[in-house]
């Protein structure tokens, strides 16, 4: 069984995916990651995020690029943003992404175009979402916690530009697939939203 978790950045949709696989007991893929490893290379390399020859050689980074805390930051999630809508890019790391979709038994994949792009055969899809103001102010206690200092209406500013950039771009934009469950958790804490998820997708399997 595929499921498929789709949003926007800090919307909680790791979480979920992350409950989801251990609930189902399947394998998890971030895919944001593998974009976040692409963001980070090209800056490593000294390219340009936004020249497409630059963000496609980048798409041969190291594995171990992977685990590494840095492509957790602010700034990555800015560069991965970018890399992203240059089309040689999606392609590069679509293999990648299918090939951990189709294994036998199943799959949980979160990113922004699984339900519609890598994973349309997904048996479950989800699009979880969330106010802006709400998703910052995750953002900024998550940052917190870490001992990081930001303003909120920087991040609430940083979101709502990266909303902007992966809703627009021309290729595999973010958005629900037609027949993605939408659960907006505004106003759950992370383990209402888990719950309700579950319920929900109880309810779509039958
Ligand atoms: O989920 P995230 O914040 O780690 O993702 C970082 C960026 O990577 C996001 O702004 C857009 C891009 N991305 C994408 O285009 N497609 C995906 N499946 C996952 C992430």
């Amino acid at each position: 069984m595929i499921i498929a978790v789709d949003g926007p950045t800090a919307s909680g949709k790791g979480t979920i995916a992350r409950a989801l696989a251990a609930h189902f007991g399947l394998p998890h893929l971030d895919t944001g990651l593998l974009y976040r490893a692409v963001g980070r290379q090209v800056a490593v390399n000294g390219g340009d995020p936004d020249d497409p020859a630059d963000a496609l050689a980048a798409c041969t980074f190291p594995d171990g690029l992977l685990g590494d805390d840095v492509l957790r930051s602010e700034e990555v999630g800015g560069l991965a943003s970018r890399v992203s809508v240059h089309p040689a890019v999606r392609q590069a790391l679509y293999e990648r992404q299918r090939a951990f979709a189709t294994q036998p038994g199943g799959a949980v994949l979160d990113g922004r175009d699984i339900g519609t792009v890598i994973a349309p055969d997904a048996k479950v899809k989800l699009f979880i979402t969330a106010s802006v103001q709400e998703r910052a102010r995750r953002r900024w206690l998550e940052m917190a916690g870490r001992d990081i200092a930001v303003a909120l209406a920087e991040i609430e500013r940083d979101i709502a530009a990266r909303d902007a950039r992966d809703m627009g771009r021309a290729d595999a934009p973010l958005k629900p697939a037609p027949d993605a469950l939408v659960i907006d958790t505004t106003h759950f804490n992370r383990e209402q939203a888990v719950d309700a998820v579950l319920e929900a997708v109880r309810t779509r399997l039958g």
